[in-house]
């Protein structure tokens, strides 16, 4: 069985007084989950705050992005020490918005990818086709490359460990969130190409996420699809309301046979 993973990406929003009263809430509407793991990616000044907040609660610091070196003359960029030092367990690496706004490369993300193991923490690696990908028939063959790519030289144990929100950027911030069908489409090719290009044993191990306008309203028909395990939630992460009742229909699905 693969446990559930529900992650916010609170993206560039809260400051640390707005991150400070969200966990005053959220905490108190999340203590009963049990079964289904809970991850918070704040912005880097708040990281902080959410990683004191959480302390005791089992729910897990996540950062939004990281570089791959470990020091030096990069200016603006933060290391994976010092995400981990602070108590990161996951960080997020390329996010559409990333690799659109930012150029980033997959190149790059498989660099980050490693240098996020090298410092014990797992990625959370975003996927996905843009709209234009996905009319011309494209959508599996962008899945493949950024997976070929991304996941390069990693061993298959690392590549069991890792994330794969599979994030369709026409569903991302639009309010339309994939199909069920196509969501479940979408990460059932993803674990396919695992099980071919690593091995059948990380195709079944690794967590697969769903990411792009998950609401309350159909979160329950996403995380109920046979290869989706969990989701990356943007938007409905940043009320607490919104948030925890995402993570109670998780929770409820898994307590149903
Ligand atoms: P929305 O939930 O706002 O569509 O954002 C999804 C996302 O990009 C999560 O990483």
């Amino acid at each position: 069985m693969r446990t559930p993973i529900i992650a916010s990406n609170w993206k560039l929003h809260k400051t640390r007084k707005e991150s400070r009263e969200f966990l005053n809430q959220f905490r108190e509407k999340v203590k009963y989950i049990s079964e289904t793991e809970i991850a918070l990616a704040p912005t880097y000044t708040s990281l902080d705050i959410v990683a004191n907040g959480l302390e005791g609660t089992g729910i897990k610091l996540c950062a939004q992005n990281v570089y791959f070196e470990s020091e030096g003359a990069f200016t603006g960029e933060v290391s994976p020490e010092m995400l981990a030092e602070i108590g990161t367990k996951y960080v997020i690496v390329g996010h559409s918005e990333r690799r659109q706004i930012f150029r980033e490369t997959d190149g790059m993300i498989n660099k980050k990818i490693s240098a996020v193991f090298e410092q014990g923490m797992k990625p959370i690696l975003c996927i996905g086709e843009t709209e234009d990908q996905r009319k011309q028939g494209k959508t599996e063959s962008v899945l493949q490359n950024q997976l070929r790519n991304d996941l390069r030289g990693l061993d298959p144990e690392q590549v069991s460990e890792t994330i794969v929100a599979y994030e369709p950027i026409w569903a991302i911030g639009t309010g339309e969130s994939a199909s069920p069908a196509d969501a479940q489409a979408g990460c059932k090719f993803v674990r396919e190409q695992i099980k071919k290009i690593v091995s059948k044993e990380a195709g079944e191990k690794v967590r697969l996420q769903y990411g792009g306008s998950i609401k309350p309203h159909n979160a329950r028909e996403l995380m109920s699809q046979p290869d989706i395990d969990g989701g990356l939630v943007g938007s409905a992460s940043l009320d607490p309301d919104s948030f925890a009742e995402i993570i109670s229909i998780t929770e409820d699905l898994t307590k149903t046979p």
